[in-house]
């Protein structure tokens, strides 16, 4: 639809996570004229569910080049060594700034920051806050200091937010460079309905693509849009068959289906086992650091116990903590389990792996620019190449942290240059947004189970066809326009969502698909081995301007 009001910028952020908030306040800082959209409330996100915490070289005896180590084992040869080094070095600065924002990290009874261990790291360097609260206490920095700048005072016309507000596509001026962005508000008053926002620079931080499948620890949020605006937009997506999943995420039932809570592997850093039905911890053995190896190597240390034994679940014994340790340490996992009906303090926790974590998306230079001019990805929607083929437990938040602060830096410094096109970008006329066609958002849930039966944590060649043969059914069944009672149904947001997951989902398993060997994350059972001679590189995606 065309947009029906319009209002100009410097840059826009899409998305309000770590990165996202960050990207915003550094760019006003800079004096640049900001507008921030997100999806729900401003702390709806991803980085509010963050439990573990923020690694960085921070602690005694540490360095860089340790977390550069670490970081580079879990990537199984395709990390990008200068991005990991710029996200190891800059690291424990971006944290400190972020402490000098208002973040609060525990700390410890000599008073320095307390930092814990979480799989493939060989050292102590998560910091972490209310004990397993790290992302809210972020997010509720960030939003705190966001309001800060907003309401009256000097600066208030620098920094705006639109809350309830889903961006559709880039639009793009005459030479191909970014224009702005087409969104889609909700119950916001003033901007109701499809508009614009026209800025030089738009920065996707939109976080995750996670509820492409059925059970996963991300927030309703995360449909993979700005992945999917990217593609449609014509810039390069790579890496998107690596989806990380979470070893320890409690076990509901095997009909669960959407957000589920998550059981930070700061739990094993502390000292958690994992154990099967007989109580024997499988993990000793497989690995040197037996529950603490990267995140894939436990996630497929759990799955092939449970087919061996037939179970559901395995189970994660942390009893010997005591009641005082979990309630101090781990409020909030215990909280959610009691809530549940299960008592770590008593109990051994049922656990099984469910979907986390994209380590790929929409590509990017060492700034944060994709191949679109104009366009920044930042966060999980990026792909900056820190993460390889797995991503290091708790890389995340800093990985949002350190290329958004670049990002905003490449913005404002692009911006004196006037190397920004003009002040008001003039955007061509676009396409009606359907170019790709709408789904109908009943079809979420057969793209879910879809991709959990034929992508999940086990792939082959067989299960990722008949993914791709189903995705195909629904790729052919969307619509340029949907009806209801034979008349014409403006798309609402669920529409949107369901659209952009069916895009991610198609992009996902044609990856997935290619990739003949087992890497990182990426588990092929027909093909067991890691295949560096073929296949130490990346599969990078551009959609055809037809968008096929
Ligand atoms: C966790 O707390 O286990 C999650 C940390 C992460 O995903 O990096």
């Amino acid at each position: 639809p065309a947009p029906g009001w319009s209002i100009s910028a410097d840059v826009v952020v899409v998305g309000s996570g770590v990165a996202g908030l960050t990207a915003a306040l550094r760019c006003e800082a800079a004096g640049l004229r900001t507008v921030v959209v997100t999806k729900a409330r401003l702390d709806d996100g991803s980085t509010r569910w963050a439990q573990g915490g923020i690694a960085a070289a921070l602690g005694e005896g540490d360095t860089p080049e340790q977390h550069l180590d670490d970081t580079l084992v879990a990537g199984a040869g395709l990390c990008d060594v200068e991005a990991v080094r710029i996200l190891v070095t800059e690291g424990p600065g971006a944290v400190r700034r972020l402490m000098e924002t208002g973040a609060h990290f525990d700390e410890s009874a000599e008073g320095g920051l307390e930092l814990t261990r979480e799989g493939g790291h060989h050292r102590r360097r998560i910091a972490h806050a209310g004990g397993d609260a790290t992302g809210a206490e972020i997010s509720r920095a960030l939003v705190e200091a966001v309001n800060e700048v907003m309401p009256s005072g000097t600066r208030a016309r620098a920094l705006r937010t639109i809350e309830n507000a889903l961006v559709l596509d880039l639009l793009t001026d005459a030479e191909g460079r970014t224009a702005g962005v087409t969104l889609h508000v909700m119950g916001e008053g003033q901007h109701d309905g499809v508009g614009a926002v026209h800025a030089p620079a738009v920065v996707l931080a939109t976080g995750g693509m996670g509820q492409v499948f059925s059970a996963t620890t991300n927030p309703s949020v995360s449909t993979g849009d700005g992945v999917a605006l990217a593609l449609r937009a014509g810039a390069e997506v790579s890496d998107l068959e690596f989806v990380q999943f979470h070893p320890t995420v409690l076990f509901l039932g095997p009909d669960a289906e959407g957000q589920q809570p998550l059981v930070s592997e700061a739990v094993r850093g502390e000292g958690a086992h994992l154990v099967d039905a007989d109580g024997v911890r499988f993990m000793v053995g497989q690995h040197e650091l037996a529950e603490l190896a990267p995140r894939d190597i436990v996630a497929k240390g759990i799955m092939r116990r449970m087919q061996e034994q037939g179970a559901e679940h395995m189970y994660l014994d942390a009893r010997h903590f005591g009641a005082d340790m979990w309630e101090h340490r781990f409020p909030t996992i215990l909280a959610a389990c009691r809530a549940h009906g299960i008592d770590p303090v008593t109990e051994p926790v049922p656990v099984a792996p469910a979907a986390h974590y994209a380590s790929g998306g929409v590509r990017t230079d060492a700034h944060g620019r994709t191949t679109v001019p104009g366009l920044y990805a930042c966060g999980e929607v990026a792909c900056t190449g820190v993460h390889g083929a797995n991503r290091l437990a708790s890389n995340s938040l800093l990985e949002g942290l350190v290329y958004a602060e670049r990002i905003a830096h490449d913005i404002a410094v692009a911006h004196r240059r006037e190397a920004l096109h003009a002040r008001v970008p003039q955007p061509v006329p676009q396409p009606d947004h359907p170019a790709l066609p709408l789904l109908a958002p009943e079809a979420r849930f057969t793209i879910q189970r879809t991709m959990t039966q034929g992508a999940g944590v086990l792939r082959s060649a067989a299960s990722l066809a008949r993914a791709a043969e189903q995705l195909q059914h629904l790729h052919a069944e969307a619509k340029d326009a949907l009806t209801e009672n034979g008349k014409t149904a403006e798309p609402g947001v669920d529409t949107w969502e369901t659209t952009n997951l069916l895009c991610v989902a198609r992009v996902l398993v044609a990856a997935a698909r290619q990739r003949e060997e087992t890497r990182g994350c990426h588990w092929r059972e027909d093909h067991a081995d890691r295949d560096d001679e073929t296949w130490r590189r990346h599969i990078v995606v551009r959609l055809n301007p037809d968008r096929s």
